[in-house]
């Protein structure tokens, strides 16, 4: 079976390569569309962050019109997670079993942040566009106040440059987007999430727009929000916060 190349569009500086995605969204792209940048301005992180994107790390978009409900887009999260950690894994040498993927839109080495996902969306009509942004640290670990950042050097080979790594990823993450068959089938990606987080049991806290709750993960719910058990034996599931591991003193 032959398989499609996705188009690229490749920028040496963009403001924010979610953004120009979007823009190209509203002048009528459809996509499936990849959209690279060397470096970006305004680089967008989660809850209005801004994501530092310094040149030498991956800075990715991806544009596509899914048929799926506007329910199950904040899957794409998890989905990419998992493909972004496939495409390291299978290009790694060293320490790839330090990586680990953090609820909901975090790739972790060891204790560090290396990379995140930033799903945004637009509707025209009865169409809806989906940017999935990707930002890796591949040569550079950003200085981020209160955050621990990591770079990837120590995992991938010197001879995997960045347009390896682009078209790797381009791969997973279509391969995942067409297992995950507009939500129907989130249950496989929920499943291959789930091998890559934390153990079932291990202590966590979430800070839910500054409502800080602690106890064990107890997995994902069929929706991809993160549950946990609390002290009092209850399972509550949340849909969006910052996750920490609770240090056990
Ligand atoms: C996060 O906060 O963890 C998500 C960060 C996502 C950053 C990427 S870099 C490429 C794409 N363009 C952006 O402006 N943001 C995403």
């Amino acid at each position: 079976m032959t398989r499609t190349v996705t188009p690229r569009r490749v920028f040496g500086q963009l403001d924010s390569t979610n953004a120009e995605a979007l823009r190209l969204a509203r002048s009528g792209v459809r996509g499936p569309l990849w959209i690279d940048a060397e470096c970006q301005t305004l680089g967008r992180g989660r809850l209005g962050r801004h994501w530092m994107s310094e040149r030498g790390n991956l800075l990715t978009s991806y544009l596509f019109a899914p048929k799926a409900a506007m329910e199950n887009l904040h899957q794409l999260s998890l989905l990419t997670g998992v493909a972004v950690f496939e495409a390291i894994e299978s290009l790694a040498v060293n320490n790839s079993d330090e990586l680990w993927l953090k609820w909901p839109n975090d790739i972790m080495l060891g204790t560090a942040k290396a990379g995140g996902v930033l799903v945004e969306s637009t509707t025209f009509s009865d169409e809806t566009v989906v940017v999935i942004g990707i930002g890796l640290n591949v040569a550079v670990a950003p200085n981020v106040s209160g955050v621990a950042t990591a770079d990837l050097r120590s995992v991938l080979p010197t001879t995997v440059n960045l347009s390896d790594l682009r078209i790797r990823l381009g791969e997973t993450v279509e391969e995942w987007i067409g297992v995950w068959s507009c939500g129907d089938e989130f249950t496989k990606v929920r499943t291959a999430w789930l091998k890559k987080a934390p153990k079932i049991g291990t202590p966590l806290t979430i800070n839910a727009g500054g409502d800080v709750y602690s106890g064990q993960f107890a997995g994902l719910d069929e929706t991809g929000s993160l549950c946990l058990t609390h002290p009092t034996g209850e399972v509550r599931c949340y849909t969006f916060g910052d996750v920490s591991r609770t240090s056990i003193d």
